[in-house]
């Protein structure tokens, strides 16, 4: 169980963006971050919830996709996130918030998987146009967004060739493709 739902838990970049995700449905998800693991136990890292249209498309202004597809801007209207998690570290709670809203993000995403969702983090963040669309307050450091919605697109994991080439890849179906590093690799002793 715990296998299929992580390979299933592919990174998303296009999405039935009519759907819709309700508020609360946004809230169940920061619920299970909520339960997750923190260094020390501080839970430094706070949120702010999108699924109106309006703030989405303030959201999605501030974003970098998939590097790798030179010739992919991002996804078009119609195919975008129909929803957004910021995750934020309070730094009133901490300076430093280490890997917290990694595991706060793996989980987020793994319950929106486990909904039939998917989505994308994004570290990738123009963070002072963000802050003031938001008008985010200072104490507040912007940690990653998470993008959220209904997939629209096929992922497969594939091994590194020989090459050693670890680029996602798209091919002439639209088929996105993730190179993953054996476990012979990984392990190193
Ligand atoms: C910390 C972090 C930051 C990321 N930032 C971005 C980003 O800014 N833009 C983007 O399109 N994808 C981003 N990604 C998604 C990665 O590109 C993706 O995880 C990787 O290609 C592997 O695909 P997979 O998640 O399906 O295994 C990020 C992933 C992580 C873990």
């Amino acid at each position: 169980m715990i296998k299929d739902l992580i390979t299933k838990n592919r990174t998303y970049r296009r999405f039935h963006q009519e759907f819709e995700i309700r508020h609360e449905t946004l809230r169940e998800l920061v619920g299970l971050a909520r339960l997750s693991a923190s260094a020390a136990n501080l839970q430094p890292l706070k949120y702010i919830l999108s699924c109106d249209s309006q703030r989405n498309a303030l959201i999605f202004s501030c974003l970098a996709w998939a590097g790798y597809l030179k010739d992919w801007p991002g996804p078009c209207e119609g195919e975008r996130p129909s929803a957004y998690i910021i995750i934020l570290g309070d730094t009133k709670i901490s300076q430093s918030f280490g890997c917290d809203h990694g595991i706060a993000a793996q989980s987020i995403l793994m319950g929106a998987r486990d909904r039939g969702l998917g989505g994308c983090m994004i570290g990738s963040v123009r963070r002072e146009q963000l802050r003031k669309d938001l008008d985010v307050p200072s104490r507040y450091e912007i940690l990653l967004v998470l993008a959220l919605g209904k997939p629209k697109e096929t992922v497969v994991i594939e091994a590194v060739g020989p090459n050693g080439d670890i680029k996602y890849w798209r091919d002439s179906e639209g088929i996105h493709h993730v190179p993953k590093r054996s476990l012979d690799e990984i392990i190193i002793s």
